[in-house]
Order: C-alpha cells, then structure tokens, then sequence
C-alpha cells in the first residue's frame, strides 16, 4: 500500500536533441514559465515530504534558474537512462515513504490526477493512457487475464507488441522499500543501452508485488514536449484552458483563442477583454473592466469599470475604478491612478500618483510626480525629472491647469489652481491659483520679407 508519507521524483537531465537548441529542455518556456516550474508547481500542491529533480544537460543552468524553490537537487553527470536517473535521487529519498515520479518535460500534469494514482494500493502504480499512435512510447504489456506483465519500450518491442495502444505515461507511483531493491537490478541490456526504469515492472511482477495502473482519459495532461512544434500546440491548449477558465468566472473575451495568459489572471464578473491581449504575472481586473484589443498588461490591478483602450501597455500599475487608459498609453511601474482619471493616447507615465478626476490626455510624460485631484495636464507636457546622474520630483497641487507644450523642470512644486501659460519652461516652483507664464511675448515685424531663391541659378 503506499504510505502517506510521499517523495516527488522530477526526471529533467535529458537533452532534448529535438529542440535543436543550446538550452535545456526544461527551461524552454510555456506560457512565460519554464517547463520544469509547471512540473515544480503541480509537486508542491501535492504537500510532498521532499522534492527532488534530477538534473544533468545544461548543468547549473537548471538549477540557478530556481533559486527561490524549497528543492533538492541531483546531478546526472551521464543520462544513462531513466532508472540511472532515479538511481541517483535514491539516497535523498525516505525509507518509508511512496515516490511519485514525474517527468520535467511533461508540463500539464495535473495535481488531482496524480491524487488518484497515489490512492491506489498496490506498491507500484502507473498512469497509463491510450494514443491512437502509441508510436516511441512503452507498451503497457499484460497476460491472458489482463494483469500487467512489463512495460516493454518501442525500440525493443515486437510487431505485435507495437499493437497495444496503451502506454506508459512514465508517471509511476512506488514504494521505497521496492524501488531501491529493483534499481540495484536494473541492467542495460536492451536496444539503447539505457538502465530503463520501466525494467522494475517485470521485476515487481517476478516478485510476485500486482501492478495498479491508472489510466488517463487526458491525453493532454501527459504530453511530454519533444520539439518546439510540440511546445507550441501545448502552449494552445493550455492557453484554451485558461481561457475557458476566466470565461466560466464570467469574463467575455470577444477570441478566446486569441489570449495569452502567461501568471495568474482573475477576473470579476462582465469584464470583457478583446483579441491579441497579454497578461503577464499577477493581474486582476475588477467587475466590469474593458480591456482593448493588443494590450500587454503585467503585474496590474485595475479597479471596477475602469475602460482600457487597445494597444495601451501597463506594468506594475494600480488604478482604481472607472479611469479611461489609452488607446496607445504606456504606464510604467509605479503608477497609480485615482479614481475617474483619464490618460489617453502617447502618455507614458511612470513612478507616479495621479488622484481623483485628473487628466492627461495626449502625448506627455509624467515621472516621478505627484498630481493632485482634477488637474489638466495639456498635450505635450514633459515632466523633466532626471539631470543625467539624479532624478527628481515634480509637485502639482489640486485643480492646477498645466497648459500644452510645458516642461516642468524638477524638482518643481507647481500650487493649487495654478495655471501654466502653454509653452512654458517652468523651473522654479509656481504659486497657488495665478497665472505663470514662462516666454517671451509675441511680436510681428513689420515689412519682413522671407528670403527667395534666385530664379536665374539652376
Ligand atoms: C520514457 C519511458 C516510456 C514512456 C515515455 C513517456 C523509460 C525507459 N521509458 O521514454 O516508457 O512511454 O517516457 O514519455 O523510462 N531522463 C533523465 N535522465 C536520463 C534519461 C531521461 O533525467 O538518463 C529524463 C528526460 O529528461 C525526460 C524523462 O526522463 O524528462 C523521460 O526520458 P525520455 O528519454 O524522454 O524517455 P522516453 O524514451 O520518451
Ligand atoms: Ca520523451
């Protein structure tokens, strides 16, 4: 019977000849995160005693790329083959306690479904699936009375064993206690001259120990990535899957084939999101936020109501409830808007507050400011924060009215109801509710003549 007490085995030392690719395998990404982390993410949910995953091709590569994770660490120097790479993690694992293995390059693999195979109570347990092209994969073999014999691999199997559709998914529940005696039996003699891992199902079955097997109706859970065709249909379908997922929460997405989800999107009821978006990290948007088509939104959150034009990009950004964004708006990390703010298109605002009510409308930047409530900020306006070595701060008051084509040259506190003449260069700070006007006076010169061409010249 397996015991409660579980060690999570993740095989990740492979190559991965097939990607044609300088990096390892694992690291390849899917949905904006390593393969290996989907693998990593599914094995804590499982509330394991220990971790550990087998790495080799690529070297420290692999392991630095997961500084933060509570994980032991393996390195197989060789990739002998599957049972060498298991071999190797044996003196990290507890004696009493069942491993599940786990494959680095099988990324949606699903918590719950390895619940059900850790629920069966034989001592060896495999999750299996049936493929309409059993093509590469280990022949799940059984006897006249259907209980499973071995696992026979592609390259050593026969014609007629080469019939059986049902495979190994090489995800494979066993006691301890077992696996270490099976492993030290474990030989190389067979058409790769690999130690296969699969060897220890005949090995059970000489022991007399009944194999369970677990088979899968998801094909797509235990679809291990090969090649970067491979990562590419699995990143569609685990797109569709999320898509599915935010559209049960109750979002509209008016495509969902055309989003990507790459972290953790959560959605309030009606909220409607066009085609070609990208949400990346922690995003959250509130009841009925609309998000415009081509958006790339990342570490956001963004209050009720609140209408995001197409092609507006957002990161590390808070706004709160009904404000108008975009189209074509860049907010950089450390924005913060106040409710009913409106900022429209070629407005890039970074490391700034703007409170309730205010706008900044067309073609401006605004950094390192603080804008107070109801304040206009005419087209064209540059807060001028930064000397070449410091950056400073721009100030402006309640319902100040900064006029088009300014530069506030910081650190500058411009007061409330302040009114900034268009076209002003302001460089010292301006008073409450005046006039400041920073230019020199129109003129007209009488009697001017532009200058001509000669006409006689060619
Ligand atoms: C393996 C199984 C096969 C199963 C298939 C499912 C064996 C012998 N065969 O075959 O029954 O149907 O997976 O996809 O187990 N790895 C290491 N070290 C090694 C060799 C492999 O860590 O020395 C890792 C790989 O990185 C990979 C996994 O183990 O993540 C599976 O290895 P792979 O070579 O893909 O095995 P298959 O031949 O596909
Ligand atoms: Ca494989």
């Amino acid at each position: 019977m397996h015991t409660n007490k579980l060690n999570i085995v993740i095989l990740a030392a492979g190559k991965g000849t097939r990607m044609n690719s300088q990096k390892p395998k694992v690291l390849h990404k899917l949905a904006g995160k390593p393969l290996l982390q989907h693998v990593i993410t599914c094995a804590q949910q499982l509330n394991p005693e220990k971790i550990v995953v087998v790495y080799g091709y690529g070297g420290e590569a692999v392991p630095e790329a997961f500084g933060q994770e509570e994980i032991t660490w393996v390195k197989q120097a060789e990739q002998l083959g599957t049972g060498h790479a298991v071999q190797q993690a044996m003196c990290h694992l507890d004696q009493d306690a069942t491993t599940l293995i786990l494959l680095g390059d099988v990324p949606l693999v699903n918590a719950d479904s390895c619940k059900q195979l850790l629920q069966q109570t034989q001592q060896l347990t495999l999750m299996t699936v049936k493929k309409t092209d059993p093509n590469g994969y280990g022949r799940i073999s059984r006897d006249s009375t259907g209980k499973v014999s071995a696992i026979v691999e592609h390259k050593d199997a026969s014609a007629q064993q080469r019939e059986i559709n049902e495979v190994n998914t090489g995800i494979i529940a066993v006691s301890n206690a077992y696996l270490a005696g099976w492993l030290q039996r474990l030989t190389n003699n067979n058409s790769q001259g690999e130690y296969y891992l699969t060897d220890i199902v005949a090995m059970a079955v000489q022991d007399g120990i009944a194999v369970a097997t677990e088979i899968t109706a998801d094909e797509l859970q235990v679809a291990g990535v090969n090649s970067k065709q491979d990562l590419a249909g699995l990143e569609r379908i685990y797109q569709l899957r999320q898509a599915t997922r935010l559209m049960q929460a109750g979002a509209t997405l008016h495509d969902p084939f055309r989003i990507d989800v790459r972290g953790e999107l959560e959605v309030g009821c009606d909220v409607e999101i066009d085609i070609g978006c990208i949400f990346e990290g922690k995003v959250t948007l509130a009841e009925g936020v609309k998000i415009g088509a081509y958006c790339v939104i990342k570490d956001t959150a963004i209050g009720a109501g609140t209408v995001v034009a197409p092609y507006s990009h957002m990161e590390q950004v808070k706004v709160a409830s009904d404000c108008r964004i975009g189209p074509y708006a860049r907010l950089r990390p450390g924005t913060e808007l106040g409710m009913d703010t409106h900022i429209g298109n070629f407005v890039e605002i970074k490391n700034s507050q703007v409170d309730v009510g205010s706008k900044i409308n067309h073609l401006s930047y605004v950094g390192d400011s603080t804008v107070g409530k109801r304040v206009n900020i005419g087209a064209g306006t540059i807060t001028c924060n930064y000397d070449g070595a410091h950056k400073y701060r721009t100030v402006i008051g309640d319902n100040a009215f900064i006029g088009s084509d300014t530069q506030l040259v910081a650190p500058v506190t411009i007061g409330e109801g302040a009114t900034i003449a268009a076209g002003s260069t302001i460089t010292k700070d301006a008073p409450d509710n005046q006039l400041t006007i920073s230019r020199s006076r129109q003129t007209s010169i009488a009697g001017w003549k532009r200058p001509q061409k000669n006409s006689s010249k060619t």
